[in-house]
Protein backbone atom coordinates (compact mmCIF):
# COMPACT_ATOMS: atom_id res chain seq x y z
CA UNK A 1 0.00 0.00 0.00
CA UNK A 2 1.22 3.23 -1.04
CA UNK A 3 0.66 6.15 1.36
CA UNK A 4 -1.24 9.39 -0.30
CA UNK A 5 0.30 12.60 -1.07
CA UNK A 6 -1.49 15.60 -1.62
CA UNK A 7 0.49 18.55 -2.35
CA UNK A 8 -0.14 22.24 -3.30
CA UNK A 9 2.13 24.15 -5.37
CA UNK A 10 1.58 27.89 -4.54
CA UNK A 11 3.66 28.93 -7.43
CA UNK A 12 4.39 32.97 -7.08
CA UNK A 13 1.45 33.83 -4.96
CA UNK A 14 0.98 34.66 -1.78
CA UNK A 15 2.07 37.34 0.25
CA UNK A 16 3.46 36.70 3.80
CA UNK A 17 0.11 37.79 5.56
CA UNK A 18 -1.87 35.83 2.65
CA UNK A 19 0.03 32.64 3.34
CA UNK A 20 0.47 32.98 7.44
CA UNK A 21 -4.08 33.63 6.99
CA UNK A 22 -3.94 30.21 4.92
CA UNK A 23 -1.79 28.02 7.21
CA UNK A 24 -3.92 28.93 10.15
CA UNK A 25 -6.76 28.45 8.70
CA UNK A 26 -5.82 24.70 7.45
CA UNK A 27 -3.00 23.09 9.47
CA UNK A 28 -5.84 21.72 12.30
CA UNK A 29 -7.98 20.11 9.78
CA UNK A 30 -5.46 18.12 7.47
CA UNK A 31 -4.92 14.56 7.33
CA UNK A 32 -3.50 12.55 10.41
CA UNK A 33 0.05 11.68 8.89
CA UNK A 34 0.34 8.14 8.83
CA UNK A 35 -2.79 8.16 6.62
CA UNK A 36 -1.94 11.21 4.17
CA UNK A 37 1.55 13.01 3.16
CA UNK A 38 0.47 16.52 3.03
CA UNK A 39 2.59 19.77 1.47
CA UNK A 40 2.65 22.78 0.54
CA UNK A 41 5.09 24.36 -2.11
CA UNK A 42 5.92 27.75 -1.31
CA UNK A 43 8.15 30.77 -2.29
CA UNK A 44 11.59 30.72 -0.97
CA UNK A 45 11.47 33.42 1.51
CA UNK A 46 7.64 32.41 3.07
CA UNK A 47 9.69 29.15 3.98
CA UNK A 48 10.50 30.02 6.82
CA UNK A 49 7.68 31.60 8.63
CA UNK A 50 5.68 28.74 7.69
CA UNK A 51 7.45 26.06 8.71
CA UNK A 52 7.67 27.65 12.10
CA UNK A 53 3.73 27.55 12.10
CA UNK A 54 3.15 24.50 10.09
CA UNK A 55 1.60 22.17 12.72
CA UNK A 56 1.91 18.11 12.88
CA UNK A 57 0.17 17.48 9.85
CA UNK A 58 1.27 19.62 7.33
CA UNK A 59 4.51 20.00 5.85
CA UNK A 60 6.42 22.87 3.55
CA UNK A 61 8.31 22.37 0.74
CA UNK A 62 10.56 24.62 -1.40
CA UNK A 63 10.00 24.63 -5.17
CA UNK A 64 13.55 24.65 -6.46
CA UNK A 65 16.69 24.46 -5.06
CA UNK A 66 20.54 25.12 -7.35
CA UNK A 67 22.43 21.95 -7.95
CA UNK A 68 25.80 23.45 -6.24
CA UNK A 69 25.77 23.64 -2.60
CA UNK A 70 27.03 27.18 -2.35
CA UNK A 71 29.01 29.90 -5.00
CA UNK A 72 28.31 32.67 -7.30
CA UNK A 73 24.35 31.77 -8.15
CA UNK A 74 22.49 35.43 -7.73
CA UNK A 75 19.36 34.82 -6.73
CA UNK A 76 19.33 30.95 -6.32
CA UNK A 77 18.37 28.83 -3.16
CA UNK A 78 20.78 26.14 -1.94
CA UNK A 79 20.15 22.88 -0.59
CA UNK A 80 22.05 23.23 2.39
CA UNK A 81 20.17 27.06 3.07
CA UNK A 82 16.51 24.38 2.44
CA UNK A 83 17.96 21.82 4.90
CA UNK A 84 19.12 24.52 7.95
CA UNK A 85 15.40 25.54 7.87
CA UNK A 86 14.50 21.83 8.32
CA UNK A 87 12.53 21.81 5.08
CA UNK A 88 11.47 18.56 3.74
CA UNK A 89 10.63 18.76 0.41
CA UNK A 90 11.53 20.02 -2.74
CA UNK A 91 10.29 20.37 -6.29
CA UNK A 92 11.87 19.74 -9.05
CA UNK A 93 11.44 19.84 -12.73
CA UNK A 94 8.11 21.76 -12.56
CA UNK A 95 7.05 22.43 -16.51
CA UNK A 96 6.96 26.20 -15.46
CA UNK A 97 10.96 25.72 -14.74
CA UNK A 98 11.76 23.68 -17.39
CA UNK A 99 9.87 26.71 -20.27
CA UNK A 100 10.65 29.79 -18.65
CA UNK A 101 14.62 28.91 -16.87
CA UNK A 102 15.10 26.31 -19.50
CA UNK A 103 15.87 23.66 -17.16
CA UNK A 104 17.45 20.37 -18.88
CA UNK A 105 16.78 16.67 -17.97
CA UNK A 106 20.47 17.27 -16.52
CA UNK A 107 20.05 20.07 -14.46
CA UNK A 108 16.85 17.94 -13.18
CA UNK A 109 19.35 15.16 -12.66
CA UNK A 110 21.98 17.22 -10.94
CA UNK A 111 19.09 18.75 -9.17
CA UNK A 112 18.05 15.74 -7.84
CA UNK A 113 21.43 14.70 -6.58
CA UNK A 114 21.67 17.75 -4.70
CA UNK A 115 18.39 17.58 -3.20
CA UNK A 116 19.67 13.77 -1.99
CA UNK A 117 22.64 15.17 -0.76
CA UNK A 118 21.03 17.79 1.70
CA UNK A 119 18.56 15.34 3.09
CA UNK A 120 15.52 16.53 0.81
CA UNK A 121 12.65 14.47 -0.69
CA UNK A 122 12.41 15.58 -4.06
CA UNK A 123 9.00 15.04 -6.43
CA UNK A 124 10.48 15.44 -9.65
CA UNK A 125 7.91 16.88 -11.88
CA UNK A 126 7.72 15.10 -15.42
CA UNK A 127 4.97 15.72 -18.48
CA UNK A 128 4.68 16.15 -22.28
CA UNK A 129 3.33 18.99 -23.81
CA UNK A 130 0.16 19.25 -26.55
CA UNK A 131 1.84 18.70 -29.54
CA UNK A 132 3.85 15.89 -28.16
CA UNK A 133 0.28 13.88 -26.83
CA UNK A 134 -0.94 14.76 -30.50
CA UNK A 135 2.18 13.29 -32.49
CA UNK A 136 2.38 10.56 -30.32
CA UNK A 137 5.00 11.02 -28.35
CA UNK A 138 4.00 11.13 -25.05
CA UNK A 139 5.63 7.84 -24.09
CA UNK A 140 9.42 9.40 -25.62
CA UNK A 141 8.94 12.42 -23.45
CA UNK A 142 8.03 10.32 -20.52
CA UNK A 143 10.83 7.56 -20.83
CA UNK A 144 13.29 10.51 -21.75
CA UNK A 145 12.36 12.66 -18.81
CA UNK A 146 12.38 10.08 -16.14
CA UNK A 147 15.48 8.02 -17.80
CA UNK A 148 17.50 11.80 -17.56
CA UNK A 149 16.12 12.56 -14.18
CA UNK A 150 17.59 9.59 -13.07
CA UNK A 151 20.63 8.78 -14.35
CA UNK A 152 22.99 7.19 -11.96
CA UNK A 153 20.60 7.63 -9.14
CA UNK A 154 21.07 4.46 -6.87
CA UNK A 155 17.63 1.98 -5.84
CA UNK A 156 18.56 2.96 -2.55
CA UNK A 157 17.46 6.80 -2.77
CA UNK A 158 14.35 5.97 -4.70
CA UNK A 159 12.32 4.70 -1.95
CA UNK A 160 12.08 8.98 -1.17
CA UNK A 161 11.44 9.75 -4.32
CA UNK A 162 8.00 10.96 -5.87
CA UNK A 163 7.52 11.52 -9.14
CA UNK A 164 4.32 13.73 -10.43
CA UNK A 165 2.89 13.55 -14.14
CA UNK A 166 1.80 16.77 -14.69
CA UNK A 167 0.86 16.71 -18.64
CA UNK A 168 1.18 20.72 -19.79
CA UNK A 169 -1.63 21.03 -21.94
CA UNK A 170 -3.72 20.35 -18.10
CA UNK A 171 -1.94 22.91 -15.92
CA UNK A 172 -3.71 25.78 -15.67
CA UNK A 173 -6.22 25.26 -18.29
CA UNK A 174 -8.76 23.72 -16.52
CA UNK A 175 -8.20 21.19 -19.15
CA UNK A 176 -8.10 17.91 -16.70
CA UNK A 177 -6.52 14.33 -18.07
CA UNK A 178 -9.39 12.07 -17.87
CA UNK A 179 -8.77 9.58 -15.01
CA UNK A 180 -7.97 7.17 -17.57
CA UNK A 181 -5.48 9.10 -19.39
CA UNK A 182 -3.44 10.23 -15.90
CA UNK A 183 -3.66 6.31 -14.69
CA UNK A 184 -2.16 5.18 -17.88
CA UNK A 185 0.52 7.50 -18.06
CA UNK A 186 1.51 6.93 -14.49
CA UNK A 187 1.02 3.78 -14.97
CA UNK A 188 3.90 3.96 -17.89
CA UNK A 189 5.77 5.86 -15.68
CA UNK A 190 6.00 2.91 -13.38
CA UNK A 191 7.11 0.64 -16.13
CA UNK A 192 10.12 2.92 -16.81
CA UNK A 193 10.68 2.26 -13.36
CA UNK A 194 10.35 -0.98 -12.99
CA UNK A 195 13.04 -1.46 -16.55
CA UNK A 196 15.30 0.65 -14.28
CA UNK A 197 15.35 -0.38 -10.39
CA UNK A 198 12.91 -3.60 -10.71
CA UNK A 199 9.39 -4.49 -9.85
CA UNK A 200 9.86 -3.54 -5.58
CA UNK A 201 10.76 -0.16 -6.38
CA UNK A 202 8.39 0.25 -9.03
CA UNK A 203 5.80 -0.84 -6.67
CA UNK A 204 6.63 1.33 -4.40
CA UNK A 205 7.46 4.47 -5.83
CA UNK A 206 4.40 7.01 -5.23
CA UNK A 207 3.10 8.82 -8.38
CA UNK A 208 1.44 12.01 -8.16
CA UNK A 209 -1.37 13.64 -11.41
CA UNK A 210 -1.14 17.35 -11.49
CA UNK A 211 -3.40 19.45 -14.41
CA UNK A 212 -6.22 21.26 -13.06
CA UNK A 213 -7.06 18.82 -9.55
CA UNK A 214 -10.21 20.36 -8.01
CA UNK A 215 -12.05 19.28 -5.51
CA UNK A 216 -14.70 18.07 -7.98
CA UNK A 217 -12.31 15.44 -9.95
CA UNK A 218 -9.67 14.60 -7.03
CA UNK A 219 -11.85 11.11 -6.30
CA UNK A 220 -11.86 9.66 -9.46
CA UNK A 221 -8.10 10.68 -9.99
CA UNK A 222 -6.59 9.07 -7.06
CA UNK A 223 -8.86 5.71 -6.92
CA UNK A 224 -7.03 5.09 -10.29
CA UNK A 225 -4.08 2.01 -9.28
CA UNK A 226 -1.17 4.10 -10.38
CA UNK A 227 -2.03 7.87 -9.14
CA UNK A 228 -0.57 7.64 -5.37
CA UNK A 229 -1.43 11.40 -5.16
CA UNK A 230 -2.21 15.16 -6.60
CA UNK A 231 -0.18 18.19 -6.99
CA UNK A 232 -2.42 21.09 -6.81
CA UNK A 233 -1.91 24.63 -8.31
CA UNK A 234 -4.72 26.96 -8.59
CA UNK A 235 -7.41 24.99 -6.38
CA UNK A 236 -4.54 25.11 -3.63
CA UNK A 237 -4.86 28.33 -2.96
CA UNK A 238 -8.17 28.55 -1.17
CA UNK A 239 -7.86 27.50 2.09
CA UNK A 240 -11.18 25.56 1.86
CA UNK A 241 -10.48 23.61 -1.43
CA UNK A 242 -7.59 22.46 0.01
CA UNK A 243 -8.72 20.78 3.35
CA UNK A 244 -11.55 19.47 0.96
CA UNK A 245 -8.50 18.36 -1.55
CA UNK A 246 -5.90 17.40 1.32
CA UNK A 247 -8.76 14.79 3.12
CA UNK A 248 -9.62 12.75 -0.14
CA UNK A 249 -7.45 10.19 -0.05
CA UNK A 250 -9.42 9.36 3.34
CA UNK A 251 -12.43 8.59 1.18
CA UNK A 252 -10.79 6.00 -0.49
CA UNK A 253 -12.46 2.27 -0.26
P1 LIG B 1 -3.10 23.74 -11.84
O1 LIG B 1 -3.67 22.84 -10.78
O2 LIG B 1 -3.35 25.19 -11.61
O3 LIG B 1 -3.47 23.27 -13.21
O4 LIG B 1 -1.49 23.60 -11.74
C1 LIG B 1 -0.91 22.34 -11.74
C2 LIG B 1 0.53 22.48 -11.38
O5 LIG B 1 1.32 22.97 -12.16
C3 LIG B 1 0.96 22.02 -10.05
O6 LIG B 1 2.35 21.97 -9.96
Amino acid sequence: MRKPIIAGNWKMFKTRDEALYFILKVSEKMPEKEKVDTIIFAQAPLLRCLITRQGEELRIGAQNLHYEDEGAYTGEVSGPLLNSYNVEYVLIGHSERRQYFHESDEDVNKKIKAAIRNDLLPIVCVGENLDERENNQMNDVLERQIKGAFKDIPAIEMKDIVIAYEPIWAIGTGKTATADQADQACGFIRSIIKDLYGPVVAEGIRIQYGGSVKPTNIDELISKENIDGALIGGASLDPDHFITLANAPLNLK
